[in-house]
This record gives structure tokens, C-alpha cells and sequence, in this order.
């Protein structure tokens, strides 16, 4: 089979490796999409992000789906045919945080792409059967890897405690803020989004955003709902600016959840706080998310085609990589 290999920063080549056969528990899937996310792009350019250095020639991409074409022993759950979108992150399953369910938080989970464990930018993967979750046929290819970011969305607006009437505030409108405006918006909450970039916005009413707003034209906190601000801050950019500005705008009591990545440690506003008794969460990944996103893409409440911006072949991974920087580029897909 043919996988691409990033040997580090910048060097991509495309290699000849024998198909792997799928263990105990495990099932063969030969991968139809898969989606590029920004940590796919730093490793790309960078060789590293934070603690995690590209050392070994690594595969890169996480957000795969495809289609089971070998079952190994002891596999009765799945079937050969089944269309799946794949689950990257495999826990211990005795660990203390698995069993206590929040197997994401498992300090020993082996996450596709993240060194040394390689990904899915290859024509097959061996991957536990547990960790393939069954899609319908009317979930396209594309959507189905898709289940990936909505997986992170539908994490961020549970720990965000999300509901009916929320008044939620998303900063940062790219795939993963579009996808959480969107599943805030199904919970019933009335969503605000913001972003640098006014061409993001543009998308915003259809993820389901109230009102968008670029940040600096931003209203001042309870100005945007008066009598209060509001219940919710979700940060989906990783950017400084907005995360100190979010939680400014919540009101007595809200809940300020940090999804995006890259900002180092931040100066906490200790007055603010206390004297909102605002909570501030992260999150890491998900932890059983799938069965939620299968159903929503199912129902076709969420739409995770109209993300994707281009296609790319096995042979043009670098092409995938690099597509963010053009104009009205939001979600590459890898076809390997
Ligand atoms: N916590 C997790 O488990 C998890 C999982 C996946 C992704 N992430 C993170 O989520 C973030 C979003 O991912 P993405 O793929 O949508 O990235 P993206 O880069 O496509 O989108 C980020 C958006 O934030 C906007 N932005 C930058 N500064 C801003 C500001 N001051 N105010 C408002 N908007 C601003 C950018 O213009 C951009 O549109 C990234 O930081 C990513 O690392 C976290």
C-alpha cells in the first residue's frame, strides 16, 4: 500500500509498505477521507508541537473514515463493507481514567499522528473494531471523517453545560468554532460568533450563529444582551486576544471553556473571577462522542460537507497541508 511519510519538517515522500493485518479485536480499513487539521500542519512545518517532536518518519492525519475490508480474530461486532469513521485516540482500557469514562484524559492513549504513533494519510489502517463506528450510507465519505472536529465541538458544548436559552459566545470561526456554533445552536442556545477574519463570519448563519461579530467590532460586555452577558465563553481559537477578552463578557456564574490550543500560559484576571464566580474547564479531545455525532450527521442536523474547501490525493498531501493559507480555504480533505 502507499502511505505518505513526513520525515520532518517540510519533507513529505510517498512510500511502498506491506498492507498491515488486523490482530485480535482489531479490523482492517482500507481509508476513503480524510480530513487535515492544524496540528497535521504543524507538525508539517514545524517537526513539533510542544513536547511532541517528529524523531522518526511519521504518518500523518487523524480524522480518517473508510471501509472494513478484513475482520481479525475474535471480531463479531463489525462487518466486511461496513462504512466507518474511525475514533483516533485508543486508551488503556484498565486505566484509571478509562475506567472512571473519560478515556481521553488516559495519559497513555495512542492518538493517530501524535509521535511516535503514526496516521492515516495511507490507503489502509488496522484499527480496534470498538474504535470504528458504523455511518449510515447517505453519510458521505467526507462527513464521516468530519465526526472527528464534531467530536471536539460536541466536548466543548457539554463542558460548557450548553442547553435551551443558553447565551453562548464563540470566538473563532473556523471548522472547529462553525461546528461548535452549530451543535450550541442545536442545543437550543443562542449563539454569537467572532473572528479576525470578516470572510468567516460569512458562513456563521449557516452553523447557526444569531449574530457574528468581528472582534474589533465586538460590543463591550452586556451591551450584546442587555440586562447581562453571557452564559457561556468558548474559545475556539487558541489566541491570546480572545481568550482574555471572552470571559469580560460573561455574566455572574458563566462558564469560560478553552478548546483552541497555542497560547501559552495567560495572566488570570483573580477579581473577575471570584467576583462573577465565573469556571473556567478545558478540553482535551472528547470521550464518547460518536455515538452522537453518527446520529446528528444521520439526521443531517450538522453540516460537515459544506466545511470542505478541497481534495487532495496521497500523492499531493503537501498540497492538503499548505491549502489553508489560501482564501476561502476551511477544511482539505486527504482521498488516499
Ligand atoms: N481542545 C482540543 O481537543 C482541540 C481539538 C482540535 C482543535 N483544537 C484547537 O481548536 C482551535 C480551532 O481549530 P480550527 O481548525 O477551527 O482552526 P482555525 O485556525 O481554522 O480557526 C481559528 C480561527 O480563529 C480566528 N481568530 C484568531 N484570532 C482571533 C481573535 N482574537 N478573535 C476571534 N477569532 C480569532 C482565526 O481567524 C481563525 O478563523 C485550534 O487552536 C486548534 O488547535 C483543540
Amino acid at each position: 500500500m502507499q502511505v505518505s511519510v513526513l520525515d520532518g519538517p517540510g519533507k513529505l515522500r510517498v512510500e511502498e509498505r506491506p498492507v498491515p493485518t488486523p490482530g485480535p479485536g482489531e479490523v482492517l480499513v482500507r481509508i476513503s477521507s480524510v480530513g487535515v487539521c492544524g496540528s497535521d500542519t504543524h507538525y508539517y512545518r514545524e517537526g513539533r508541537i510542544g513536547p511532541y517532536v517528529v524523531e522518526e518518519p511519521l504518518v500523518l492525519g487523524h480524522e480518517p473514515s473508510g471501509e472494513i475490508v478484513e475482520l481479525g480474530p475474535g471480531v463479531s461486532s463489525r462487518l466486511v463493507g461496513q462504512r466507518v469513521s474511525l475514533e483516533p485516540g485508543i486508551p488503556d482500557p484498565l486505566s484509571a481514567e478509562s475506567l472512571a469514562g473519560h478515556y481521553n484524559l488516559d495519559p497513555a492513549v495512542r492518538f493517530f499522528a501524535t509521535p511516535p504513533v503514526d496516521g492515516v494519510f495511507a490507503e489502509y489502517v488496522v484499527h480496534p473494531a470498538a474504535f470504528c463506528h458504523p455511518v449510515p450510507d447517505h453519510v458521505s465519505d467526507d462527513a464521516a471523517a468530519l465526526l472527528e472536529p464534531l467530536s471536539v465541538a460536541l466536548a466543548a458544548r457539554s463542558a460548557g453545560d450548553v442547553g435551551l436559552g443558553s447565551k453562548v459566545l464563540v470566538a473563532g470561526a473556523g471548522p472547529i468554532g462553525l461546528l461548535i456554533s452549530q451543535v450550541c445552536r442545536l442545543a437550543g442556545a443562542a449563539v454569537t460568533l467572532t473572528d479576525v477574519r470578516e470572510e468567516r463570519l460569512e458562513l456563521g448563519p449557516r452553523y447557526g450563529a444569531a449574530q457574528t461579530f468581528t472582534a474589533a467590532e465586538m460590543p463591550a460586555s452586556g451591551d450584546a444582551y442587555p440586562g447581562g452577558g453571557y452564559d457561556v465563553f468558548i474559545d475556539a481559537t487558541g489566541a491570546e486576544p480572545a481568550i482574555l477578552s471572552g470571559p469580560q463578557r460573561l455574566a455572574p456564574r458563566g462558564r469560560c471553556v478553552l478548546v483552541g490550543m497555542g497560547a501559552d500560559s495567560i495572566a488570570l484576571p483573580v477579581p473577575l473571577v471570584q467576583g462573577r464566580e465565573l469556571t473556567i474547564t478545558g478540553t482535551f479531545r472528547y470521550a464518547n462522542t460518536w455515538p452522537t455525532a453518527v446520529e446528528l450527521a444521520a439526521q443531517g442536523l450538522v453540516d460537515l460537507d459544506g466545511l470542505v474547501t478541497s481534495h487532495h490525493t496521497l500523492k499531493d498531501v503537501e498540497g492538503a497541508l499548505t491549502a489553508g493559507a489560501k482564501p476561502g480555504a476551511l477544511k482539505a480533505v486527504v482521498r488516499p
